[in-house]
């Protein structure tokens, strides 16, 4: 698609009935990402993410996705132990999860174990930029890359993940001109969050596209839908109706013949 210059659009979903939803949408890619922690799970950040998580929305995802490809993420400490637990656990991303690519955050100091798990036949996705694994390392989600050393970093790393096999690269929350050098000094596609629009395509996690997620909305997410002031409404609604016993009407409830009503009384 990059070659052709067509757009790449990826969504994250964590569920079945999301995934359904998002793969009807002719969406190309889907990432079961780490980002479930906050929008699903509730935690503060990623960090607490661990690959039975991943794995348990994985597989309800796989199973709602017919078309598009599905990429896992590989959670926080899951690739750093070792080689061999980071190829393992890519690989259990692939069999138990049966994703078609893992995903995992990183530059340079990652490139061998990207080399190792796609030397084992599994597709990774790098991730540059803000990686919210590090949030406590980076002080904050704050946009990466701003000043010339962090840049130049950031660029040196695209072509060690592009080097070591990774075959596209998502660029988290840095400077438009920084993702445009990038995506033009690189042959694999850019996957944008928060990086202007001259990647090869770009992710958003899909509660804050549809409006769902009330704790924080960062500037770079544009919300297609405002779900969240519907779904109240909708449970508001309900439990007016509850209180004023107009909810079940008939059309919502069963009845018995007259004659086999008798025979209780
Ligand atoms: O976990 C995630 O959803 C991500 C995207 C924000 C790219 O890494």
């Amino acid at each position: 698609m990059k070659q052709e210059g067509q757009p790449i659009a990826m969504l994250t979903a964590y569920d079945y009935p999301m995934a359904t939803l998002v793969d009807a949408s002719d969406i190309d890619a889907i990432l079961v990402g780490d980002s479930l922690g906050n929008v699903v799970l509730g935690y503060e950040s990623t960090v607490p993410v661990t690959m039975d998580d991943i794995i348990h929305h994985l597989r309800a995802v796989t199973r709602g996705t017919k078309r598009a490809m599905v990429v896992g993420d590989m959670p926080f400490l899951s690739y750093h132990i070792s080689r061999e637990e980071s190829v393992r656990n890519a690989g259990r991303i692939m069999q138990e999860g049966l994703a078609q690519a893992v995903k995992l955050e990183g530059g340079s100091e990652v490139a061998e174990t990207v080399r190792a798990i796609t030397n084992a036949g599994i597709p990774v996705m790098g991730h540059l930029g803000l990686t919210p694994q590090s949030v406590h390392q980076l002080g904050g989600y704050k946009v990466q890359g701003k000043g010339g050393d962090a840049a130049r970093k950031l660029l040196e790393d695209a072509k060690s993940l592009e080097e070591a096999g990774a075959f596209a690269i998502v660029l988290e929350c840095i400077p438009q001109q920084l993702a445009k050098l990038i995506t033009e000094s690189i042959s694999i596609p850019t996957i944008g969050i928060g990086a202007g629009a001259d990647c090869d395509g770009q992710v958003l996690v899909i509660q804050d596209l549809l409006g769902m997620y009330a704790d924080f909305t960062p500037k770079f997410v544009k919300k297609y839908a405002n779900l969240k002031e519907q779904i109240v409404q909708a449970c508001q609604d309900y439990r007016e109706e509850v209180k004023a016993r107009s909810f079940p009407g008939p059309e919502h409830t069963f009845n018995m013949a007259e004659e086999e009503l008798k025979k209780l009384y």
